[in-house]
């Protein structure tokens, strides 16, 4: 079915078409996506009130990542785990914020998916009102394996089917895909749903934007420096947010490359493998785009070995992925 922009259409009447598209669809999906959506929307709500329900600020603990838990970290986590919980067809449900992973379903009971998901991304930015978002990866569970934790979670035959973000900025934006493009949606506070704004979103193949924190920059491999040097040589320009959905949000919709390389402290990177890195290149290759974690590699190509592993990562434009790639393979 060919969408045209201007028809009318929600998240929910968008999934339930594309089921239909899909012979052998369940109605699995759309289960699952209607309890992010109520997710999103009610973390939204958090969100747009923080100050005023004074949410804002950290609470003191640490997570299992050693970083300072955010309040909002903790309730955004709650949220999302109280509207997936109830749908039957979830096994187990993997956040940032959790060290082990919420079994719910056995492989017996019909637990068929893992939803894998960073509850707030860019929570340091939460305080001063900038961008922050949710972050999703929906994981078709290997039947072969049985057991319902970490070992089916990272089968190699455990597939990522669909991923999106959520990003609470000036509007609440919800970017999907389920292998078929990229859709985008925005939120229409007055009816509750979120619509279709744009289908079959594609990255532009070049822009000179590059999104990279530069105060680590004595902490980065040679060959990023290098690029580094080339870029300023070239005319690029530097836009950093330091929410991983807010930056990557513009990178599709403007182009670009968005790096978050190895440092001297973090030598896998800062990312997360499963719940941030894994989601976003399903996104912008979707899109068209790139998303690799070393030279010449293409980040979805690595197995993950463990839940909140980290990953180096480069993805954007395809011709400026190549950029920096080049230097990579250069070192
Ligand atoms: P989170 O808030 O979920 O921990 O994620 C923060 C991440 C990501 O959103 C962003 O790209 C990155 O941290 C910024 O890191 P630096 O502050 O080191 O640049
Ligand atoms: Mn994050
Ligand atoms: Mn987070």
């Amino acid at each position: 079915m060919a969408w045209t922009d201007d028809n009318l259409t929600s998240l929910q009447t968008h999934v339930l078409a594309e089921e239909r598209e899909h012979p052998s669809a369940t109605g699995d999906f759309t289960w699952i996506l209607s309890a992010v959506a109520l997710a999103a929307k009610s973390i939204g709500n958090k969100v747009r009130k923080a100050r005023i329900e004074d949410v804002i600020g950290a609470l003191g603990d640490e997570n299992v990542q050693g970083e300072q838990q955010q309040k909002l970290d903790v309730i955004a986590n709650e949220i999302i785990k109280s509207c997936l919980g109830s749908r039957a067809n979830i096994g187990a449900l993997v956040s940032e914020e959790d060290e082990t992973p919420t079994v719910l379903r056995t492989h017996e009971d019909g637990g068929r998916y893992a939803v894998l998901f960073d509850p707030l991304d860019g929570s340091s930015n939460l305080d001063v009102s900038v961008g922050v978002g949710t972050i999703f990866s929906i994981v078709r569970l290997s039947d072969e394996v049985k057991g319902t934790g970490e070992a089916r979670i990272l089968d190699p035959r455990s597939l990522q089917v669909a991923a999106g973000y959520v990003l609470y900025g000036s509007s609440t934006v919800f970017v999907l895909t389920t292998g078929r493009g990229v859709n985008m949606f925005v939120l229409d506070q007055s009816i509750g749903a979120f619509v279709l704004v744009k289908s079959n979103l594609r990255i532009p193949p070049a822009k000179k934007i590059y999104s990279i924190n530069e105060a680590y920059v004595d902490r980065f491999p040679d060959a990023y420096r290098n690029y580094l040097n080339w870029a300023h040589d070239n005319g690029y320009s530097s836009r950093y947010i330091g929410s991983m959905v807010a930056d990557i949000h513009r990178t599709l919709l403007k182009g670009g490359v968005f790096i978050y390389p190895p440092t001297g402290d973090h030598m896998e990177g800062k990312l997360r493998y499963l719940y941030e890195a894994m989601p976003m290149s399903m996104l912008i290759e979707q899109a068209g785009g790139r998303s690799i974690s070393a030279a010449d590699t293409r980040l979805l190509d690595v197995d993950p070995t463990t839940l909140h592993q980290r990953i180096p990562v480069v993805m954007g434009s395809t011709d400026e992925v190549e950029h920096v790639n080049r230097f990579l393979s250069e070192s």
